[in-house]
């Protein structure tokens, strides 16, 4: 007789799902098709009310409350709105037995909350017992990591410098209003940024620190160490706005331990799980943010020597920051999540 396994099904809930990630995480669990019995959806007390068509249906978005999950039996809840929100709510979700997974900055250096890319470090997933709560890192700390996770184990990492151009996209709503207003020549003031984006690179995201660092540089380089268990790693960043909408694009140049072979390393990365290796120059082949937005994999080209140092590399790599930046490495760490809770 053969004996089928039944598969629990899940209760949902998206916390912001009316904000830019909260949307992209609606249409990624649709796409996903997780195993889900019913789905809630919260935001602030401005849009309590207010119907949203996901999956087939009409959803009412709840006022997030401080009771609004009681007896709600939620078992995973996404959240996408605003550190402050995250830190407050947060416990509060958690502590009705529903795990948190959640996207804003807020948790992400706790040593109690694991910091996950599902490619990469699926193994830490677990430790979400301590406090019901798993962070998804920063939108440019994840394209990276898929990027060097395989290069690390095959060569050992001694020194990465991280360069980017991020998309108004990652600084939420008003962020992509100030382009769209900046190249309409529209003489709205401005939402997000403290300069004009259109026409400009700002080499500003996030607030600035005492170190003279932004708090995005700093993101990526704490985030790099506690993604890849490398506490010491040698890691830089300089981080800047440009005016695109979607798709972040990075320079990344990596020093290794041990020397390398340059057709080897790219045969790594063309096998890497969530990556495409997209490197023909001569046919003007390299990863870019307008064939990268809204797909989920992480692009890298550009994969040339760096002949200033002993083992060193240059690369280029490109994702979508509201999808594997953001919902679709939330939603892939849920899939992941339930995946170990069945084995
Ligand atoms: P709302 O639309 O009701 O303001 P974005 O990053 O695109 O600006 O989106 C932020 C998301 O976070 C929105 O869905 C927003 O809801 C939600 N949000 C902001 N503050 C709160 C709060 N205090 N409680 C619940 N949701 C919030």
């Amino acid at each position: 007789m053969r004996c089928t396994k039944i598969m629990k099904q899940y209760r949902i809930a998206v916390v912001g799902a009316t904000g830019m990630v909260g949307r992209k995480f609606l249409q990624v669990l649709e796409e996903r098709q997780l195993p889900v019995s019913e789905y809630f959806l919260f935001a602030s007390a401005r849009s309590a009310g207010k119907q949203i068509e996901f999956n087939g249906s009409t959803y009412t978005v709840r006022e997030l409350t401080d009771s609004a999950f009681q007896d709600l039996n939620i078992d995973i809840a996404l959240f996408s709105a605003g550190g402050e929100t995250s830190r407050h709510f947060a416990p509060i979700v958690a502590s009705t037995g529903a795990v948190v997974i959640d996207n804003s900055s807020c948790w992400r250096m706790d040593p109690d909350v694991p910091l996950v890319v599902p490619e990469v470090n699926p193994d830490a997933i677990p430790d979400y017992r301590k406090k019901g709560i798993i962070a998804n890192p920063n939108c440019s700390t994840i394209q990276a990591m898929v990027v060097l996770k395989p290069l690390a184990d095959a060569y050992g990492l001694k020194r990465v410098i991280y360069s980017t151009y991020q998309a108004v996209s990652g600084a939420g709503m008003k962020g992509y209003t100030d382009l769209v207003n900046g190249l309409g020549n529209s003489s709205e003031p401005l939402q997000k940024f403290p300069h004009p984006i259109a026409g400009n690179c700002l080499p500003h995201i996030d607030v600035f620190l005492d170190n003279g660092y932004t708090k995005e540089e700093q993101k990526m380089i704490d985030e790099t160490r506690k993604i890849l268990s490398l506490p010491d790693l040698a890691v830089t960043a300089t981080t800047v706005r440009v005016p695109v909408f979607y798709g972040h694009s990075e320079s990344i140049n990596v020093e290794f331990e041990q020397s390398f072979d340059l057709d080897e390393l790219r045969a790594i990365l063309s096998d890497a799980p969530g990556l495409i290796v997209q490197d023909d120059p001569a046919k003007n082949i390299y990863p870019m943010a307008v064939d990268a937005a809204d797909t989920d994999p992480v692009y890298v080209g550009r994969i040339r020597r760096d002949f200033s140092v002993a083992n060193g590399v240059n690369l280029w790599c490109v994702a979508d920051n509201i999808r594997k930046g953001a919902a679709t490495n939330a939603v892939q760490i849920a899939q992941e999540l339930i995946r170990q809770w069945e084995e």
